[in-house]
């Protein structure tokens, strides 16, 4: 393997993950094996009954291993991420300071998650700041590929600071954003034109009465002379002209090209005035300002982020009806921006303030105010992780099914876990391509097993998932019996707070 450029750092491979205890909020590690997907228990439904909108509470590294076992790997076409910056500080809602290793530890781990459910055509945007995006940046460029960087747009959040004694003051956040593959959904947005723009228009087209200026025709960079008209024009050293021939040809007929000195100069391309469109956004976002507490978007959260802000990235990077997807939710800006936007949205959020600020926010906002609502997206359902399936018997010491999984949530959390869709069927419960599943607590006997064989249709296979079965049982070749918890995937587990 040809050696490539990489950051390390204490505990990069040690095989621990770096979780929040879901009561206190409390970091702590556990092994990479114990990381499993959890059941999405469904608490209520808000709005529109059939919306598949989700807000979920819990801590988002399991969550997001549920959403890929739920079928939504490569079905997220935008990502955006606030996650804590590592500032050292704890807010009053959330406690923000992780050492710098085990934060690199934590964004690698989800920002991994986050890949797998990006859509080929999907972005992922990555909202860090001084503290730690340079640390972001690199993790990104090792799970996306630096080729797949897009841009590190730098947000203004603070107009006025004071004087500082040993530097300048940080008025910034930096915004990195990564594209899945080569060709993103991107649209250009724009902002507002400068008190300046109307009067740069200097010159009017005699024919049609509109106004414009004229505006070079080079770039930097390297380029072929170029035919206008009669005469062949060499850009001058170290650049290049900016159209192809053909658009150059196309040009000199409309009149959209003049030269400079009397006709024999510099060709310069026309520009129109166009007071709607506004000027193009680049990667340097002034125009958006910080949510004061007097703001009516307030919610009075620490690190609410403006809706302008969500609304721009959104606007850029997906279409209607798409999924976007934010799992450091806080108080919920993306999913209340994506909501107007008409867009399909899951937040995950650790804290409390899934339920007292997110949850409030988005319900008022499906009870009616301000959205686009696409058919079936005018409403939301909120769940919250189950505990995790396989926990250790404190007294014996040895990995068990968690007790709270009887029946039903058994047969769910075994089919999530293994990889398994649900089917509807009272035996075959669930299919993965060709293979079924069926998960039972009953005693499998010979009988059991040959009246569940005989459902099966050429081709097909069977995966038995029970607490015991009959000593020396014989299965044919397209049916294994497995044993719970042992012959399970996620070999082990521990119940939170007890390790
Ligand atoms: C900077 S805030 C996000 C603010 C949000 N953009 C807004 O506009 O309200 C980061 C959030 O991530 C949450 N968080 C931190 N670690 C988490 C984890 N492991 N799982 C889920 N949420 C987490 C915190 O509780 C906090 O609410």
């Amino acid at each position: 393997m040809p050696e490539k450029l990489e950051l390390r750092w204490p505990g990069k491979d040690d095989g621990f993950a770096l979780v929040r205890d879901e009561r206190t909020g409390d970091p702590k590690k556990i092994p990479h094996d114990e990381v499993q997907p959890r059941l999405l228990i469904e608490q209520a439904r808000y709005g529109d009954a059939d919306a598949k909108n989700m807000l979920i509470r819990g801590e988002n590294l399991f969550a997001l291993k549920s959403l890929l076992a739920a079928g939504f790997a490569g079905k997220i076409k935008l990502i955006y991420i606030d996650p804590p910056f590592n500032t050292g500080q704890t807010f009053e809602h959330y406690d923000d300071g992780l050492e710098n290793s085990l934060w690199l530890t934590m964004m690698r781990d989800r920002v991994a998650l986050l890949r797998d459910l990006l859509a080929e055509d999907g972005s992922i945007y990555v909202h860090l700041d001084w503290r730690s995006g340079h640390y972001g940046r690199c993790i990104l460029d090792d799970l996306f590929g630096a080729t797949n960087f897009r841009n590190e747009v730098i947000w203004q959040k603070i107009r006025v600071v004071k004087a500082q004694s040993r530097g300048f003051g940080n008025v910034h956040d930096m915004i990195f954003t990564y594209s899945a593959g080569e060709n993103p959904i991107f649209y250009q947005q724009y902002r507002p034109h400068d008190e300046n723009y109307e009067a740069k228009f200097d010159k009017v087209d005699p024919e049609t009465g509109q106004r414009y200026q004229l505006v070079s025709m080079i770039q930097k960079g390297q380029g072929p002379p170029r035919m206008f008209g009669k005469r062949t024009l060499s850009p001058p050293p170290g650049m290049h002209w900016i159209w192809t021939q053909e658009r150059i040809d196309e040009a000199m007929l409309n009149g959209e090209i003049e030269f400079t000195s009397g006709g024999k100069g510099t060709p310069r391309k026309r520009q129109y005035y166009d007071p709607d469109k506004g000027q193009p956004v680049h990667d340097l976002w002034t125009d958006i300002f910080p949510v004061n507490s007097q703001a009516k978007e307030s919610v009075n959260f620490d690190t609410q982020k403006p809706e302008a802000l969500l609304d721009r990235v959104i606007q850029a990077s997906s279409n209607e009806g798409d999924w976007v997807l934010d799992c450091f939710a806080g108080s919920g800006t993306t999913g209340a921006v994506a909501q107007k936007l008409g867009r399909k949205w899951i937040m995950v959020e650790l804290g409390e303030q899934a339920q007292t600020f997110a949850l409030p926010r988005l319900n008022k906002l499906v009870a009616g105010e301000g959205q686009k609502v696409l058919s079936g997206n005018g409403g939301f359902r909120y769940y919250v992780l189950g505990e995790p399936l396989v926990i250790t018997d404190n007294k014996l010491g040895v990995p068990v099914i968690n007790p709270k999984y009887d029946n039903g949530l058994l047969v769910q959390a075994v089919l999530l876990q293994e990889g398994f869709t649900q089917t509807g069927d009272s035996e075959l419960h669930g299919r993965n391509g060709s293979a079924f599943a069926h998960v039972t607590e009953e005693y499998v006997t010979p009988t059991y097993l040959k009246r569940l064989t005989s459902r099966l249709s050429e081709g097909e296979a069977l995966v038995i998932y029970c607490l015991k079965y009959a000593p020396g049982l014989q299965s044919p070749k397209n049916v294994k019996v497995k044993k719970i918890p042992r012959d399970l995937k996620v070999k082990y587990a521990t119940v939170h707070g007890k390790e």
